[in-house]
């Protein structure tokens, strides 16, 4: 990986020599068996197991560049300097650092072609792809597994993002999470599926994800039976996967989506994901399945839909989803690979 980050290089021009740069994309996965709890919040590591599809034409591409010249680190994300953000990617170069045996400082440069922060999943595509660049400029060469592991502390979810198609993280019981990983389960040409995101406001959401899960465990009354019941949701969508059963994946995908949100409505104050719209389009896709339409639903701690379907139904689906109401915007994508490096001038031109 060093070889193809040196390589990469020469098509950069600002930066001092000795500069060690690398870019990556990631796609956002999304999980059809939810994870939402922490059994330690300070590494990362889920109460549950969750397992989720990488997507396809939505992208983060993200530029690391590690240089003596800088004393601090800096975060550029969709062309604005954005300090807010700056803490976590600090955070996540410090254990890029720690691998290497550095201390040099990194300035990041992210685009993602969809709306940071609202339930689209950023953060996973966002971190999987600072670890893959990070990696590379660094000349770390890790495995894909120890990426996984090293994304997961940045961003739970970002482990997943690592790997294409069908994606399984595991819960792990080590104390120190190095168990806590990511493996594919299958590609995402095995079986492609496609899937339309009912964009419903591109607002940053109030309340993250981190913030939701703790109020959630700390005040829920459902979260015992939530976790009790999430193996069996994980066995029953990997036995739908392996026969390549959609309907069976639909069933279990929707009630894991709509128990994710019960435990998280149950919390004191209440977390309520949803506006108008997102409920209104939830009616869209259920009536659209009782008529035989091969879909189901998914949401996640934002207001978006994500209507995953056969790829005969895809134009129909968003054809529907696009009449609701309050829906400003459905972005149509199938099934994509794993998180991989790309040239540096690509994350610049982006
Ligand atoms: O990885 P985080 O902290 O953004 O949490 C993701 C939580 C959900 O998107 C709601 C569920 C999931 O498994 O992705």
């Amino acid at each position: 990986m060093s070889v193809m980050s040196r390589t990469l290089d020469s098509d950069r021009s600002p930066g001092a020599p000795n500069d060690r740069v690398a870019a990556a994309q990631a796609q956002p996965n999304i999980a059809l068996i939810k994870y939402w709890g922490k059994r330690d919040v300070a590494l990362n590591l889920p109460v549950v197991g969750s397992l989720s599809i990488t997507l396809d034409t939505l992208w983060t591409r993200t530029e690391v560049r590690f240089s003596d010249a800088l004393d601090a680190d800096s975060i550029v994300l969709n062309g604005k300097s954005d300090p807010k953000q700056l803490k976590r990617t600090s955070a996540c170069l410090d254990l890029l650092r720690a691998r290497a045996g550095i201390r040099t400082r990194a300035a990041v440069v992210s685009t993602n072609n969809f709306p940071t922060g609202a339930g689209l999943a950023s953060s996973a595509s966002g971190f999987a792809a600072m670890v893959l660049a990070g990696d590379a400029a660094l000349g770390l060469n890790l495995t894909p597994a120890e990426q996984s592991v090293l994304a997961r502390r940045c961003s739970g979810s970002a482990a997943r993002s690592i790997f294409g198609g069908y994606v399984e993280w595991a819960h792990g019981s080590r104390a120190d999470g190095e168990d806590s990983v990511a493996t594919p389960l299958l590609p995402a040409d095995a079986w492609p599926l496609s899937v339309a995101v009912a964009i419903t406001s591109t607002a940053e959401k109030a309340i993250g994800s981190t913030e939701g899960m703790n109020r959630t465990a700390d005040t829920s009354p459902y979260q015992d039976a939530w976790i009790d019941s999430q193996e069996a949701d994980l066995a029953e969508a990997r036995a739908a996967i392996a026969e390549r059963d959609f309907e069976r994946l639909a069933d279990i995908s929707e009630h894991s989506c709509l128990k994710m949100h019960a435990l998280a409505l149950a919390a004191k104050p209440g977390l309520l994901y949803w506006n108008a719209a997102t409920v209104a389009a939830m009616h869209v896709v259920r009536s659209l399945r009782a008529q035989g339409v091969p879909v189901f639903f998914t949401i996640d701690a934002g207001p978006q839909l994500k209507a995953v379907c056969l790829p005969s139904a895809a134009s129909r689906v968003a054809a529907a989803l696009r009449e609701v109401p309050g829906v400003l915007n459905v972005v149509e994508t199938g099934l994509g690979g794993p998180a991989h490096l790309i040239p540096t001038a690509a994350a610049a031109a982006a």
